[in-house]
């Protein structure tokens, strides 16, 4: 049974000051396991992200009979079965809250000739998967699910996967992977064609395992090709900060007056760095130090202070590069000088929630205008602090409830959340880290409600 638990963040006494480094990058620890899994020899992963979805991530890699053992904090070792050499797992798969896992997963699945069947919780439950499984069918897997497309999804995995040959129609970083994982176990060239970039991480760690693969720009597109059944080596992975969860302790510090934060070894792929970009817009102070590159994935320092924002237009063709940092970047626009519009947010409906809804209603509970037209979502700031003072309904979502928190230590009167229990999916540790850098003389900002 699932045990709720409702949080309130207020405004702290002190500001927010201090040097922190936030979890591993999600996106890349998903990949890190898989590919692990999939690649000859012992893969060894540090600052690997402990939370729930990446977790379940490692029990289905297990489940399909690789060897994957936590020696210490973040510091993981994967013995994997090389390329197609999964094997059918006793059990249904769950991948409790994630998309990512679900689908990445579906893609590894199609191209092993096995039965298998996942599940997850009731939001994963109702998101759709046919945007992978019927681009994936071409490969000669069969996909049984519910109405929908939705999970439980059963899969018999094709016995010689044909490669695949497709235009990926919503920008979808986690449909291009799931046909890339499909493709490695495919006799052929799989080539796919992204109408606008979405994250890198998976071509990225299949060059550093040793794969093949081109990368083609034909005007807006990019042109994905790899060449199926390569031999992947085993290869270490150090998983940078994850710049989506640093974006709420930068949101935060932005937010609360005299604040300054250093987050130390961050993500900063330029294909996830849309928020800042936005903020910086906006007027905020970030400045990023120590650039360098590691692991194939460029990493830096991010230095944020507080000061006033203006609101902006946030273009449509950025949205891919902070998909997940919408319902951040709303709070921070409720405290804008002005009316901020962010277009183009369909693919927010299909999230841990709906979440361009969820996010509107989280404003608008706590006083702040904000409307959705069509799929644009559009905040209304007078430069003031936002009233705040309701309890926000989170959906299943850690990204709405640590949205809110955000919003709670800015607001005039304190935000409470319903459940944050599924903040742990992401962001295991976000409530000590926040209330460690308020210094706030023994209360913290953040408690339960
Ligand atoms: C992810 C891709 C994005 C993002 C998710 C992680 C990934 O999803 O929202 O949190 O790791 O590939 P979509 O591919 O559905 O946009």
């Amino acid at each position: 049974m699932h045990i709720l638990k409702p949080l309130r963040a207020s405004r702290p006494v002190a500001p927010l000051v201090g040097t922190l480094t936030v979890p591993g990058d999600k996106s890349i620890s998903h990949r890190a396991l898989m590919f692990g899994a999939l690649a000859v020899g012992e893969t060894r992963i540090s600052g690997l992200l402990e939370g729930e979805d990446v977790l379940r991530t490692a029990a289905a890699m297990r489940a399909l009979g690789a060897e994957v053992i936590q020696d210490g904090p973040g510091a993981w070792r994967v013995s994997g079965r090389g390329v197609g050499g999964l094997t059918e797992p006793a059990d249904v798969l769950d991948m409790g809250n994630s998309g990512t896992a679900a689908r990445l997963l579906a893609g590894i699945l199609a191209s092993h000739p096995f039965f298998s069947v996942m599940t997850g919780d009731a939001s994963l439950r109702r998101r759709p998967m046919r945007r992978v499984t019927d681009p994936l069918a071409a490969s000669g897997a069969r996909f049984l699910s519910r109405e929908g497309g939705r999970l439980p999804l059963a899969i018999v995995g094709a016995q010689d996967a044909m490669p695949l040959e497709y235009r990926v129609p919503v920008p979808s970083a986690q449909v291009k992977s799931a046909l890339l994982l499909c493709g490695l176990n495919a006799a052929g060239v799989t080539r796919i064609e992204e109408p606008e970039a979405t994250r890198d991480h998976s071509e990225n760690m299949l060059r550093h395992f040793g794969a093949t693969v081109s990368v083609e720009q034909v005007g807006a597109s990019r042109i994905i090709s790899l060449t199926g059944q390569p031999h992947l080596a085993a290869a270490d992975v150090v998983v940078p900060g994850d710049p989506s969860s640093a974006a709420f302790a930068a949101v935060a510090a932005v937010l609360v007056p005299g604040s300054k934060v250093r987050i130390v070894g961050l993500g900063l792929n330029p294909l996830r760095c849309g928020l800042f970009t936005t903020l910086r817009e906006m007027g905020a102070d970030l400045v990023v130090e120590n650039a360098r590159t590691e692991g194939g994935e460029p990493v830096g320092d991010l230095v944020v202070r507080h000061g006033p924002l203006r609101a902006v237009d946030v273009p449509w063709d950025r949205a891919p590069s902070m998909i997940d940092e919408y319902p951040v970047l709303a709070v921070a626009a409720a405290f804008a000088t002005g009316t901020t519009r962010m277009l183009g947010l369909k693919e927010l409906r299909v999230k841990e929630s709906d979440r361009l809804s969820a996010t509107a209603a989280l404003l608008a509970a706590n006083g702040v205008r904000v409307e959705i037209i069509g799929d644009d979502l559009i905040v209304h700031g007078n430069g003031r602090a936002p009233a705040g003072g309701a309890m926000v309904e989170t959906h299943m979502d850690h990204r709405l409830a640590m949205s809110a928190l955000v919003l709670g230590l800015a607001s005039v009167a304190p935000v409470a959340v319903d459940d944050a229990s599924f903040i742990d999916t992401s962001f295991p540790g976000f409530v000590d880290l926040m209330n460690g850098l308020v210094g706030n003389g023994g209360t913290p900002a953040i408690s339960a409600a």
